[in-house]
């Protein structure tokens, strides 16, 4: 009965939740890319990646939007399942989009669509404190949860633009107790976008759980990027963070590889990729 989700005729066991936090605990580092469809999905999941994140990011690189704020929950349910069939060894989390979780029921109807429609193994959701009860409720019903803090960017109109997190004292030990209570109220993952360095590592040695980190500084966990950034594939200003591995690869498969290579082997992020 469990044979299908432990095997799925793979030579190496699927990702679960267990992987990453042991992952954690062996300081080995955890790689995790975006993906929107089976075909990219496949490539990422075969360059080795341990992760890969249904990100509402597609507002902005597929759909053509400015900001994540439009992106559906029903789109993110399509790409969800689109992604799901590509994808056999890493764990697969979707994000939950904008105003899709704001009461406790809604948050909950809607995870659950993403992971019985979509075949997510576990929901993102983007907020600190706030989220707490969010968070407690969805983990009350045994929905596996990435809690995404730092910099949010559907809350980029509230926030007046992409820009970098915790850069003052009391912001960023605001963060760190952020972090704390997500764990508390039960979030398996914690993912910190565009901080500084030394905030990356204060979080990550805050909780027990996983920290992914986009722009957060080489001392987090795991490092995430945007698939069609990594591809140098998007236009306009691409963040500090980003390093486009396609100049010197042979092919789009060898680019992937070549960024789950330097996760491994830490030489990404460099210190041109970091905030102080
Ligand atoms: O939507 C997304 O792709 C994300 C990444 C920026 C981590 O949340």
């Amino acid at each position: 009965m469990y044979t299908q989700l432990e095997q799925r005729g793979m030579a190496e066991p699927p990702v679960n939740i267990s992987t990453l936090v042991r992952m954690k605990s062996e300081r080995a580092p955890i790689v995790c890319l975006t993906a929107y469809d089976a075909s990219f999905a496949l490539l990422v999941d075969q360059a080795g990646a341990d992760l890969v994140l249904v990100g509402d990011s597609l507002g902005m690189v597929i759909q053509g939007h400015d900001t994540t704020v439009p992106v559906t929950v029903d789109d993110m349910v399509y790409h969800t399942r689109v992604v799901a069939r590509g994808v056999r060894r890493a764990f697969l989390v979707a994000d939950m989009p904008f105003m899709s979780y704001s009461t406790e029921a809604q948050a909950l109807d809607n995870a659950v669509r993403l992971m019985q429609e979509g075949g997510a193994m576990m929901v993102k959701l983007e907020g600190g404190a706030g989220q707490v009860r969010i968070v407690e409720h969805l983990a009350r019903h045994d929905i596996p949860v990435c809690a995404h803090i730092g910099l949010k960017p559907q809350s980029v109109h509230k926030i007046g633009g992409f820009k970098v997190q915790g850069r003052n004292k009391e912001r960023a030990r605001q963060m760190v107790d952020d972090a704390v209570a997500l764990e508390a109220a039960g979030a398996d993952i914690v993912l910190l976008e565009c901080v500084p360095n030394e905030l990356g590592q204060a979080v990550t040695a805050a909780v027990d759980v996983p920290v992914i980190g986009i722009g957060a500084g080489p001392d987090v966990d795991g490092q995430i990027l945007v698939l069609y950034d990594i591809l140098g594939i998007t236009r306009g200003r691409v963040p500090r963070f980003v390093e486009n591995f396609m100049p010197g690869a042979e092919s789009v498969p060898d680019a992937i590889e070549r960024y789950v290579r330097a996760v491994r082997e830490r030489t990404y992020p460099a210190p041109e990729h970091c905030f102080s």
